[in-house]
């Protein structure tokens, strides 16, 4: 359970992960400024990126330009599929902190589990953190199979499992064996990229709370403990989306959420990498 906008999880290297954070995916041009500027003057300390994404150099320009301290900060990014490998990987990651234009990073992902390559991309993540260039490293998208595989050689064991989850996939199998296995879940998509905002049983709860479905379903994500990264360019709904922490959905409403589970994905199927 997150309880704050200022609270953090600890990560199974002890490194301390605010529980909210703000998504840029399909975030472009000026666009990127302004929203992340809105974020952070909101209070979001938690900026998630991705080399894919092509806006690396904006995210690194908004944060600047916020003149906070970078210590206050975590910001995530993650390696691109066509740049797995060990010696690509720790090419690609010196390029996107040259481009986010810091000295650090706090979070690096593998994006998705690229058969045949994503054990050799470890090996350097490893060498990256043991270099203290970044101050945890994960995967995303990735399987208990992958997480088994990738562990056979493993140094390090990933602090998180950046996967899709909202009320339509809510992944339960799969958060129980990141439990076990040590590795925090972080939420992506969480309001499935807008298509769960229209859900009559989330609409009614939301109403019940005089709270928007947005929020319900994001305080559904606090109180199951996932770290969630919802993203808006609207400032109003970016503001709203982090109001979460003064109401409680109880038991019988996190049920009543959790059963709306479809197994619906809005994004690719990891198994088809
Ligand atoms: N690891 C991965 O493979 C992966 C994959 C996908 C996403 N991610 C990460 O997860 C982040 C979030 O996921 P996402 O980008 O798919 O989308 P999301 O956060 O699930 O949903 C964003 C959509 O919801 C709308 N929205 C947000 N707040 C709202 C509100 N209060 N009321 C009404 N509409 C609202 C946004 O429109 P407005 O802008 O108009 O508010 C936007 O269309 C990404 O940005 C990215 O950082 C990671």
């Amino acid at each position: 359970m997150i309880n704050s906008l200022g609270e953090k999880v600890t990560l199974n290297n002890g490194v301390q992960m605010p529980g909210v954070g703000f998504g840029t995916w399909h975030v472009r041009g000026r666009d990127v400024i302004t929203s992340v500027s809105t974020a952070l003057k909101a209070g979001y300390r938690m900026i998630d990126t991705a080399e894919h994404y092509k806006n690396e150099d904006l995210v690194g320009e908004a944060i600047r330009k916020s003149e906070m301290n970078r210590h206050k900060l975590f910001i995530t990014t993650k390696l691109r599929n066509d740049d797995q490998g060990y010696e690509e990987t720790l090419k690609a990651f010196d390029k996107s902190l040259k481009t986010l234009g810091l000295d650090y990073l706090d979070l690096y992902l593998i994006h998705w589990p690229v058969t045949g390559k994503f054990k050799d991309s470890w090996r350097a993540m490893e060498h990256l953190y043991r270099q203290g260039k970044v101050r945890a490293i994960g995967v995303s998208n990735f399987n208990p199979h992958h997480i088994e595989e990738l562990l056979e050689d493993a140094k390090i064991r990933p602090a998180i499992n950046q996967i899709e989850f909202h009320p339509l996939l809510s992944q339960a199998p799969l958060r129980v064996y990141c439990a076990e296995q040590n590795i925090q879940v972080e939420g992506y998509s969480p309001l499935g990229t807008g298509t769960v905002l229209k859900n009559p049983s989330i609409m009614n709860i939301a109403e019940a709370h005089d709270k928007t479905a947005a929020q319900v379903i994001l305080r559904w994500h606090v109180q199951h403990g996932i770290i969630t990264i919802p993203r808006s360019t609207n400032p109003e709904h970016a503001i709203s989306n982090v109001d979460i922490f003064d109401f409680k959905l109880s038991a019988d409403e996190m049920e009543k959420i959790d059963a709306l589970n479809e197994n619906r994905r809005n994004n690719n199927d990891p198994e088809g990498f």
